[in-house]
């Protein structure tokens, strides 16, 4: 008799491994981030928390998006998703009504970046070679609606000037090529470049934020640099699918907190110069909110900008 009640009875949740998708190809900001996190919420949560990593803007999401709303397949993504509301006519997915907002995870600077052996000095001469350079530069952007992207977009505004393009499906691919030599400019997160910064394997010109990175000291901030234009700030967030049974997204938005305050997660994230969220930030009702904001504020910088894609 107690055999059948237990069976007619719904499992308590989590029963199984979680997935969380990382909107990001392997090795990237994106999935180093999601990574340390699912270390943090396996041992937050009952049970352990895989992580899958997908490459390409929208697949990712689209993933999450039509994954069983059970609190068993989950999102990460970065502010390029906020943007994406508004840079893609048509999305598979509907950035503020498909997802249940569980809470931020992290703030990250950006770096500018580039090739080994660049010739410019400082972050004036980088702007100073897009400008004289043009197209004959190459610049990397994880796609429309990535951090990189946008960075990209505020870089080539300060220069005036257009570099090449060059697509991938994440900024983990985009700096092998850099350190390669194969690919010249690049804008991105701190969480994937400081290690390579440190090691002299690629040239950092600037951070983004309005102070220097206790990891990059001899780095300066955008400012400091001549620059104060390019501030840009990447946050990531962690999403279930909509239609997510409330109870669920409490227990996972717990989870994440308690995660923020994980001491492994806290040292990593510190040695990537990545901040955790603050236990207001990692709620429901903060991200809510904005996202709903971060949405309002990229569409008139996207429409000025007639950025847009299909
Ligand atoms: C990645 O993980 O590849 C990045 O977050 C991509 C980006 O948004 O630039």
């Amino acid at each position: 008799l107690l055999l059948t009640a237990g069976i007619t009875q719904a499992q308590p949740f989590p029963s199984r491994p979680i997935t969380l998708v990382a909107a990001g190809a392997a090795g990237g900001p994106t999935d180093t981030i999601t990574r340390i996190l699912a270390d943090a919420l396996g041992r937050a949560l009952p049970q352990p928390v895989v992580v899958e990593s997908i490459g390409g803007s929208l697949v990712g999401p689209q993933r999450a998006a039509q994954a069983r709303p059970d609190g068993y397949t989950l999102l990460v993504n970065n502010i390029g998703f906020a943007a994406s509301a508004t840079l893609y006519r048509k999305l598979p997915y509907d950035v503020l009504e498909s997802f249940a907002p569980l809470g931020l995870v992290s703030d990250a600077a950006m770096t500018f970046v580039a090739r080994p052996g660049f010739p410019a000095a400082d972050l004036g001469g980088y702007i100073a070679a897009l400008r004289e350079g043009g197209d004959r530069l190459n610049l990397a952007s994880a796609g429309l609606g990535s951090a990189s992207h946008l960075c990209g977009v505020l870089l080539q505004q300060a220069a005036g000037a257009k570099a090449t393009t060059v697509v991938f499906r994440g900024t983990g691919p985009a700096i092998a090529e850099l350190m390669a030599g194969r690919l010249d400019l690049l804008c991105d997160q701190a969480t994937n470049t400081v290690p390579y910064i440190r090691d002299n394997r690629v040239t950092a010109y600037a951070v983004t934020s309005t102070a220097r990175l206790a990891e990059l000291p001899q780095v300066p901030t955008t400012a400091e640099a001549g620059s104060p234009a390019l501030v840009m700030t990447t946050w990531h967030a962690m999403y279930a699918p909509a239609g997510t049974p409330e109870e669920v997204q409490a227990t996972l938005s717990a989870a994440l907190r308690a995660a923020m305050k994980d001491e492994a997660l806290r040292r990593r994230f510190s040695e990537l110069a990545t901040e955790p969220a603050t236990e207001e930030r990692a709620s429901i009702a903060f991200h809510r909110r904005f996202l709903a904001e971060e949405v309002a504020r990229w569409r008139p910088i996207i429409q000025a900008a007639g950025a847009f894609a299909d």
